[in-house]
């Protein structure tokens, strides 16, 4: 039955390749998370920030189980390589509650994202850091504490 829908399923999206149908869904879980990431660092909500930061690598951990080669990249292997020290640089900040070093960190961890695209021939694929207010329904400041601590 399931290798029944896996072939309707290829049959409807015959441009993805089975790693394609894989790597996207973790593409887009990771997006989400790096951007709460930014909203709850950005509020100093530390517990939030590390809950994020360990969603991060947890989707890297995912990323290395899927074993993807895009482009003759080895997918999972470069995120641990190029940006796992970026998020354990993240993590430092959180430890040292810095706000000045965690949107500083932020910012290399986004570069990271975007040099991967670009060596998979993804380059089009752009990810910035978030601007303006959060579309989320959830609070990112500290329970208890003004929105804009
Ligand atoms: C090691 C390589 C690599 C790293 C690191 C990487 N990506 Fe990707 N990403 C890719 C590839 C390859 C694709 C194209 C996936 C596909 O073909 O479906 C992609 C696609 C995406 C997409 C498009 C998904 C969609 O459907 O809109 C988003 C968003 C994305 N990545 C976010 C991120 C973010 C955020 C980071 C950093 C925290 C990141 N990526 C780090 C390789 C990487």
């Amino acid at each position: 039955m399931a290798g029944v829908l896996f072939l309707l399923l290829g049959g409807c999206v015959p441009a993805d390749s089975p790693s394609d149908l894989e790597l996207d869904p973790l593409m887009l879980r990771m997006q989400i998370h790096t951007e709460k990431l930014y909203y709850a660092g950005k509020a100093e909500n530390w517990e939030l920030t590390g809950f994020y930061l360990h969603e991060v690598d947890e989707n890297i951990e995912d990323l290395e189980a899927a074993q993807i080669i895009e482009e003759g990249v080895d997918v999972g292997k470069r995120a641990r390589d190029l940006i796992g020290p970026r998020v354990e640089a993240l993590e430092e900040a959180v430890k040292n509650q810095s706000r000045s070093a965690f949107i500083s960190g932020y910012g290399t961890l986004i570069d990271g994202c975007n040099q991967c695209h670009g060596a998979t021939e993804h380059g089009f694929i752009h990810i910035e850091v978030p601007k303006g207010p959060t579309r989320y329904s959830q609070r990112f400041a500290p329970v208890g504490a003004p929105t804009e601590p």
